[in-house]
C-alpha cells in the first residue's frame, strides 16, 4: 500500500494498470477484501489495463471481465475511474486510438508513468500482448496498438514499450510450474535489450519486482 500511498500523496491519484489472463485473479480477490480494500483510496485509483482480448466485456476471454467480477464490483470505485480498453465496439485500430486518447487525456500531457503496472509473463516469454517476433515491441511513438499474435483470442490491444518502459513500479506476476523454463531463460538472459523475449526487452525506469510462486521459481513444492 506504500505505492498507493506515495502515489497519492504526491500526484494526487493512483494509477496502475492491470495485467490479463489468469495469474492477477488472486491478487484481485485479496485487493477486494479487508485490510486492503478499506486502505485503499478509491476514490483517487484510476484502473487501467495493459492490454485486452478483442472481444465483448461480458466475454469469459475477456480480461476486464475478471476484474470487474473478482475486484471492480466489490470495492467502491467510482465509475469514472476504471478505463477499460474499447474493444468490439470500433475496428481494432479505432479502438487502439480511443484507448490512446483516454490515456494522454488521463496524463494530461505529461509521460505516460504509471504508479504500478501489473504485467504477466507467457510460456514463449509475452508480456501485455506483446509477443515474440511482434513488430509492437519495437513500436517507439504509439502508446496503444493492435495486434495479431499466436494466443486464443488472436487479436488484442496492448499497451506498447513506450508506456510500459516508464512504469514507477513494475509487478510481475508469474505463476504455475509451465513458466518455470521460460522464467529461468530470462534470468540468464545476459543482454535484455537484443532478447527475443519481450518480457526482457521490458525494461521500466522505476522499480520491477517479480512475484513467482514454487512451481514458476522451478522450486521443489513445500514439504
Ligand atoms: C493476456 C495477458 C498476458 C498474460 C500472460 C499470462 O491478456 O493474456 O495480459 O500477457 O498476462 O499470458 O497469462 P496467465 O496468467 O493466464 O498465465
Amino acid at each position: 500500500m506504500r505505492i498507493v500511498r506515495e502515489a497519492v500523496a504526491e500526484r494526487g491519484r493512483f494509477a496502475v494498470a492491470l495485467s490479463g489472463g489468469h495469474t492477477p485473479a488472486g491478487m484481485y480477490q485479496l485487493w477486494a477484501a479487508k485490510p486492503y480494500s478499506d486502505d485503499t483510496p478509491w476514490d483517487r485509483t484510476h484502473l487501467f489495463w495493459g492490454d485486452e482480448r478483442y472481444v465483448p466485456q461480458d466475454d469469459a476471454l475477456s480480461n476486464f471481465r475478471t476484474a470487474r467480477e473478482l475486484l471492480i464490483s466489490r470495492v467502491p470505485i467510482p465509475p469514472a475511474n476504471v478505463h477499460p480498453i474499447p474493444t468490439v465496439s470500433a475496428p481494432p485500430e479505432r479502438s487502439a486510438e480511443a484507448y490512446e486518447a483516454d490515456l494522454r487525456n488521463f496524463f494530461a500531457g505529461q509521460a505516460p508513468e504509471f504508479d504500478l503496472q501489473l504485467l504477466g509473463l507467457g510460456p514463449e516469454g509475452h508480456t501485455a500482448s506483446l509477443f515474440p517476433g511482434g513488430a509492437a515491441i519495437e513500436e517507439k511513438h504509439r502508446w496503444v496498438v493492435p495486434v495479431e499474435v499466436a494466443a486464443t483470442p488472436p487479436e488484442r490491444l496492448t499497451l506498447t514499450p513506450v508506456v510500459l518502459n516508464r512504469g514507477r513500479n513494475t509487478f510481475f506476476l508469474v505463476s504455475g510450474g509451465a513458466k518455470r523454463t521460460i522464467v529461468a531463460a530470462l534470468r540468464d538472459e545476459r543482454d535484455p535489450q537484443a532478447s527475443r523475449y519481450p518480457a526482457a526487452r521490458i525494461q521500466p525506469q522505476g522499480r520491477v519486482l517479480w512475484f513467482l510462486d514454487r512451481a514458476a521459481a522451478g522450486q521443489a513444492a513445500a514439504g
